[in-house]
């Protein structure tokens, strides 16, 4: 017999059928044992009578989260059995056979919850039972399909789906890079990406037009609610547009994927309300208010663009300017010539646009300087000397005088996104396998160390002590 999807079980009402799952609990009621099994697809509860002496024997044996392969009969519940609540309701198994394919520890903690009265880290040390609750069930599989919707609606406008690479050099996005040590360059060291942004661009030197990517991208800074040492962007680049041929695309499919696979979700206003760097703080005391008008209404999304930031703000260490934002931003037109100069630092405004929902910034990007010299400004700004700018981004300007056209693009904060449309406190919970607010994977035990041998094949000692 070929197994039956739990989910199509109404459909074979009558039937003898052989499903799989997983046992969600178990009522023994002495002569009538019910369980309930579980598979990607649903639930169903199941009987075993005792006139089916072995089954029913077999049946009260198993405990919760077994694996079971059981072979029944699909019989219509009697009207006052009926539970409207479950999808499976009509209809119950009876058990004429039962294979256990394997059992299962007591599990630390009930996978039937919603979780939250468990310690986060029993979650994520066990997070392949985590993930079989019904909330994180429904969490992971919507990003997926949100996922999938992202990357139709790119391609549908002609967007290059492109992987760039994670071993690779340091890239500025205002964090740490993480870095891996290189076997056969003895001392020397690639640094995982904070974002695909350097190659991004390339993307656009070399002629690409469109390109997108769901892009994972790791930041060595303290973890928060919002934020991991490793998470996802979707990222996209385009060439010869002004930066609002930028937002308006994004807009766009914004809108799309929280109609389509939200549609309990309203949005406040469309098009999205634009706003100053200047008015929101003057305003709201912040770069990212929130303009919801009901903030107790968990369906109701207020997006909008923040614009006009100021290019350049003092970095508090050196004392000296630093990026707001992007270094590879371009400032807003009528700015080009302060930049050049290296004059009115202060009032350069980029052409840098933010997308701010319900209060949290879930992207950014700009119009990039496609001209060598209007980069190399902002690192000369920035106080680096020559050897410095050509050491770091010697490629860049490189690339940048073989052609560039003009270009701009952005990056969303996928997690975020995610976490806000399912109505989540944390991207932890839309992150199959996130880490802990310290930056361990709990489960994997990493990071971890790494022995004398490994240490001495990548040349390194280690200093005595924690510092
Ligand atoms: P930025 O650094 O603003 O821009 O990142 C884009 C978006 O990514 C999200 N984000 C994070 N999400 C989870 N954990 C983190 N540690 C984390 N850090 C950032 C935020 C943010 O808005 N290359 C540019 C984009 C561009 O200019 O095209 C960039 O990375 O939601």
């Amino acid at each position: 017999m070929t197994r039956t999807h739990i989910g199509d079980l109404k459909e074979k009402i009558g039937q003898e059928v052989m499903i799989c799952g997983w046992v969600d609990v178990r009522r023994d009621h002495g002569k009538l044992i019910f369980i309930d099994l579980r598979d990607a697809s649903g639930k169903v509860q199941m009987v075993a009578l005792p006139n089916h002496a072995e089954a029913h024997t077999a049946t009260s044996a198993v405990r919760s989260e077994w694996v079971l392969e059981v072979t029944g009969k699909v019989n219509e519940r009697p009207s006052r059995m009926i539970n409207v609540d479950e999808p499976n309701g009509t209809v119950e198994i009876e058990i004429l056979g039962i294979k256990v394919l394997n059992e299962a520890n007591t599990p630390p903690f009930d996978v039937r919850s919603d979780g939250k009265e468990i310690g986060e880290e029993s979650r994520l040390t066990h997070r392949y039972l985590d993930l079989r609750r019904p909330r994180m069930q429904k969490n992971i599989r919507n990003r997926s399909k949100a996922t999938k919707f992202i990357r139709d609606e790119f391609t549908k406008r002609g967007f290059v789906e492109i992987e760039t690479p994670l071993l690779s050099a340091t890239t500025p996005e205002g964090s740490r890079d993480y870095v891996v040590p290189s076997r056969l360059d003895k001392g020397k060291f690639y640094s995982l990406p904070q974002s695909p942004q350097q190659y991004k661009q390339l993307l656009m030197v070399a002629g690409f037009e469109k390109y997108f990517q769901i892009a994972r991208c790791m930041r060595d800074e303290d973890t928060r609610g919002d934020r991991q040492p490793e998470f996802t962007q979707l990222d996209m680049e385009m060439s010869f547009v002004a930066r609002e041929e930028v937002m308006q695309v994004n807009e766009e499919i914004l809108i799309n994927l929280v109609q389509t696979l939200y549609p309990e979700k309203k949005i406040q206003e469309i098009p999205f309300p634009r706003i100053s760097y200047k008015e929101a703080m003057e305003k709201y005391g912040v770069d990212k208010p929130d303009l919801r008008k009901d903030k107790e209404d968990p369906n109701l999304l207020a997006f909008e663009w923040v614009i006009d930031w100021p290019f350049f703000e003092k970095d508090e260490e050196s004392g000296g300017w630093t990026f707001s934002h992007n270094p590879f931003s371009a400032p807003q037109p009528e700015h080009m010539t302060s930049l050049l100069a290296k004059k009115d630092i202060p009032n350069i405004l980029t052409t840098q646009y933010d997308i701010v929902m319900n209060g949290n910034e879930i992207g950014g990007g700009s119009i990039r300087n496609h001209q060598p010299e209007a980069l190399k400004a902002v690192f000369q700004i920035m106080g680096y000397d020559d050897e410095r700018i050509e050491r770091n981004f010697g490629h860049m300007l490189e690339a940048l005088s073989a052609g560039a056209p003009p270009h701009g693009g952005i990056a969303w904060g996928f997690d975020r996104l995610m976490m806000l449309l399912e109505n989540e406190p944390n991207i932890r919970e839309v992150i199959a396998f996130a880490k802990t607010g310290e930056g361990r994977d709990l489960m994997m035990h990493a990071p971890s160390e790494l022995d004398s041998k490994r240490l001495k094949e990548l040349g390194i000692s280690l200093t005595k002590g924690k510092s």
